[in-house]
């Protein structure tokens, strides 16, 4: 089957399969920021098949669906924490959390920072996709500041108790993973 979602012409959809397949029959929670046609939603919904999966999305203007039951379209703004937060009680905490919004700086460091202390399971992956428009100087200067984000992760890895890191820079799947551990480590 096909989603209208850029994650299938870039193979990223592939990329996740092989690397949550294992979850496949867990009742796991999820929340991607950014929805746009939805077929990313739709995806995931497919790939995490347990009854009790909740999928939800999140962006400035959902599409209207219909969604599968286990999907959920919220209307939100990345920047604003005080949703992210109530999205976070109120759906999770997630085993999975993915950024593909705005991919600017600010939203970026605001949504890393308010959900994966609180609202990331221990074992839960976080992913920053398309972090490298960071390289892009001089196309949108919100983008600035992204590649820096990244690498300031890998610094914090021993305090934000990271497990893994996976990066990838191929055109298209260009997105960080950081994995959550049990606990923080010495460096
Ligand atoms: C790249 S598209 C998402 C693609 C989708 N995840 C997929 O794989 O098919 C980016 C989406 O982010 C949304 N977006 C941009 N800025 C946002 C913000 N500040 N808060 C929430 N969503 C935002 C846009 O409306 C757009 O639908």
């Amino acid at each position: 089957m096909s989603y209208p979602t850029d994650k299938w012409a870039t193979g990223l959809v592939e990329v996740y399969r092989e690397r949550f397949s294992a979850w496949a029959d867990r009742p796991i929670r999820l929340l991607e920021i950014g929805i746009d046609r939805g077929g990313s939603l739709l995806f995931w919904a497919d790939l995490f098949r347990h009854p009790q999966a909740a999928i939800i999305g999140l962006d400035l203007q959902p599409p209207p669906g219909p969604w599968p039951d286990r999907v959920k379209a919220l209307a939100g703004d990345q920047n604003d924490r005080r949703r992210l937060s109530q999205i976070a009680q109120e759906h999770g905490p997630f085993d999975l959390i993915i950024d593909d919004g705005s991919h600017f700086a600010r939203e970026t460091r605001h949504c890393f920072e308010t959900l994966y202390g609180p609202a990331l399971k221990v074992g839960g992956c976080y992913v920053i996709e398309d972090w490298a428009v960071g390289y892009w100087r001089g196309r949108d200067a919100r983008y600035v500041g992204m590649v820096e984000f990244v690498a300031e992760l890998l610094q914090r890895a021993p305090q934000l108790s990271m497990s893994a890191v996976a990066i990838s820079l191929k055109p298209g799947q260009a997105y960080a993973l950081f994995e959550k551990g049990a606990t923080g480590w010495q460096a």
